[in-house]
């Protein structure tokens, strides 16, 4: 594996995973992904954060010949999930003299998953200053973004920010690992956002505190631990951060709907068809076929989400309370809602999405829509202009 210097000896070595289809076991890697890894050469060396154990058989002999025979010094562990953190103990045992860096947190986490003695333990404290020589390196406590015990590692020499999940994006490094010889806009923009809004967003009040503890730092370089290394432009990843965390959303409507023969799919796309005539932006996703992790990044973003449902014994369809469920889990803030669905007796699935709207955290704008038996247009049509009338005052 060639060696890459992102910046005066420091290497990246991690690496691209594209045998895995689902990350946590539940989200969709059409792009796979990429454990990143960075090593500094310096009077004492540093490595900082592992891979996914069994991702790449060649991860220790790659760092073994960057030092050269010198001795890796710190393991420095900003995060214990295990697609950064299960190779801790292989490290331990290529360089049995490593001392493993963290907080307090992160070696009561480490004690949890392995058998370390604690004379290989080095606990920090936030704020704290590790010299490697002419590399300076601090510690800053992000709790929670994306477990407790996170923590960013900073590069005082070089002003580079080790930022473990945040800033991280879906997406192998193919051919380059920097933003600035890659097409983000590309899928690398979508993926970061759909990262985001599944991994990280539910934590985003603690992504605001991480950003006001960041205040003032000098940042160059972002070298976070999933996707692009950013050292063209890392203020367009601040920005979009930024945005993403205080849930500012983009003009346009999420219509997301469960239907069984057609008829609440048929009142999905006529209420699509009435904002888009208003020249509003309409992304529709029937919930049986898209996978969740993509509806959510849509709602992310998007400051419309229209909910619909057919009935389904006595409730809402599975698959639109399966998408309830992970939008109550990550809780975006900020959205306008609206619900509609057919039934043939008595509205259940209507009933159970506005019973449902509040565990959200969501209000239900307008009255919702509903039929019962076929979606017809005569039926629809001007109910639906009200609909979207009361929908749209509210956007
Ligand atoms: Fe990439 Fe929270 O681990």
């Amino acid at each position: 594996m060639k060696s890459i210097c992102i910046n005066n000896n420091i290497h990246y070595v991690g690496v691209n995973d594209r045998k895995k289809h689902l990350f946590e076991n539940n989200w969709p890697l059409p792009y796979g992904v990429s454990y990143n890894s960075y090593l500094i050469k310096d009077t004492k060396s540093a490595l900082i954060d592992t891979i996914e154990y069994g991702s790449n058989d060649n991860y220790l002999n790659n760092i073994e010949r960057i030092l050269e025979g010198s001795p890796l010094d710190y393991l420095i562990v900003n995060h214990m999930e295990p697609d950064h953190s299960s190779m801790i103990e292989c490290v331990l045992r290529r360089f049995p003299d490593v001392k493993i860096v963290g907080n307090a947190q992160t070696h009561k986490i480490l004690k949890l998953y392995f058998n370390i003695p604690d004379s290989s333990l080095l606990v920090v404290k936030d704020g704290e200053v590790l010299d490697l020589g002419e590399h300076k390196l601090s510690f800053h406590f992000i709790p929670w973004v994306h477990w407790p015990e996170t923590m960013v590692t900073y590069d005082q020499t070089t002003c580079t920010l080790f930022s473990c999940d945040a800033f991280g994006g879906f997406g192998t490094l193919d051919g380059s690992i920097f933003d600035d010889e890659n097409d983000f806009e590309g899928h690398y923009k979508a993926e970061m956002l759909r990262y985001y809004s599944n991994i990280v967003g539910k934590y985003s009040n603690m992504v605001q505190k991480a950003f006001a503890k960041l205040q003032g730092v000098e940042i160059k370089m972002i070298a976070p631990s999933h996707g692009l290394v950013w050292r063209g432009n890392p203020g367009r990843v601040l920005e979009l951060y930024s945005k993403w965390c205080n849930w500012e959303s983009e003009k346009g409507v999420v219509i997301a709907y469960a239907s069984m023969y057609g008829n609440t799919e048929q009142m999905a796309d006529l209420i699509g068809a009435k904002l888009g005539a208003k020249g509003i932006p309409v992304r529709t996703h029937d919930v049986s076929k898209s996978h969740v992790s993509y509806m959510l990044a849509d709602i992310w973003k998007t400051k419309g989400l229209i909910l619909g449902t057919c009935a389904y014994n006595t409730q809402m369809h599975p698959m639109m309370e399966h998408l309830c469920n992970e939008i109550k889990l990550i809780a975006p803030k900020d959205k306008v809602l609206s619900v509609f669905g057919s039934s043939t007796w008595n509205g259940a699935g209507v009933k159970a999405l506005v019973k449902y709207a509040p565990e959200m955290g969501m209000e239900i704008t307008g009255t919702p829509l509903e039929i019962m038996g076929s979606a017809t247009f005569d039926k629809l049509d001007k109910a639906a202009d009200e609909f979207v009338e009361q929908f749209i005052a509210a956007l």
